[in-house]
């Protein structure tokens, strides 16, 4: 049994990611704006803790942190993130620091899948699909950016993973697998296979240090 501590919890993806990891048995632990959203779940091993990621400091925040295996952020707000960078500014001035502080490592970030990796490869085809659809979600693209660069230069002591996803729809499809950036190869997934991709990915030590899409498993 492992424990997770999770960002975005009350989300699309996160909401699956809550519920497999709970019946895998794991403990978790659920940061969240508004604990009612969670109340269905009732599970011994569900501790929910209220607080938003724009609280500074965050309460609890290294309470929270000490004890846990992985951290996992499957945070958004698009609205708020078209004027300020919200993500950043928390995974940069809390929660890296907190888990220095408390000897946790392993932490999964899930951006998206027209979110550029940090000095790497970026096709022509996502550049286009990114300036023009991408272009409503262009302050969390610019967010995720940011977390990317944060990370990359100054938490490489931080056992990092950025997921890069692609979401289209619910229900599940299959599973999907890491596709390394140069194979150039994504899928549009569910949530769910998303939030199962992500219980796996952040325990795998191979994809530590990687800001991969996913692709499901032909
Ligand atoms: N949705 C997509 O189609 C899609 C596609 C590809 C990639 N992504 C990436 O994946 C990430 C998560 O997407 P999603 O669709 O699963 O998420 P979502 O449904 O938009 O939910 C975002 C989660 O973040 C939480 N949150 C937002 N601001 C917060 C704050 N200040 N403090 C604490 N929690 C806060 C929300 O809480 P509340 O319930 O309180 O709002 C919610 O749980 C996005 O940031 C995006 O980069 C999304």
């Amino acid at each position: 049994m492992s424990t997770f501590l999770v960002f975005g919890a009350t989300g699309g993806t996160g909401r699956h990611f809550i519920n497999l990891a709970l019946e895998e048995g794991h403990r978790v632990k659920a940061i969240v704006r508004t604990p009612s959203k969670l109340a269905s779940i009732r599970n011994p091993n569900l501790q929910v803790i209220q607080g938003s990621i724009t609280d500074d400091p965050l309460p609890h925040l290294d309470e929270c942190v000490r004890g846990s295996d992985y951290v996992v952020s499957m945070l958004g707000d698009a609205g708020m993130q078209m004027r300020s960078k919200i993500n950043t500014a928390f995974v940069k001035k809390q929660l890296v620091p907190s888990m220095r502080k408390n000897g946790v490592k392993r932490f999964l970030y899930q951006a998206g899948g027209l979110s550029k990796p940090y000095k790497e490869y970026f096709s022509p085809y996502l550049w286009m699909l990114r300036h023009t659809v991408g272009n409503a979600y262009a302050g969390q693209h610019a967010d995720n950016e940011a977390v990317m660069k944060y990370l990359a230069e100054d938490a490489m002591d931080i056992e990092w993973i950025v997921h890069r996803a692609g979401i289209g729809s619910e229900g599940s499809q299959g599973t999907l697998r890491r596709s390394p950036n140069s194979e150039s190869k994504y899928s549009v997934a569910t949530f769910r296979d998303c939030a199962a991709y992500n219980l796996k990915t952040v325990q795998d030590k191979a994809a530590v240090h990687t800001s991969c899409h996913s692709c499901y498993i032909e």
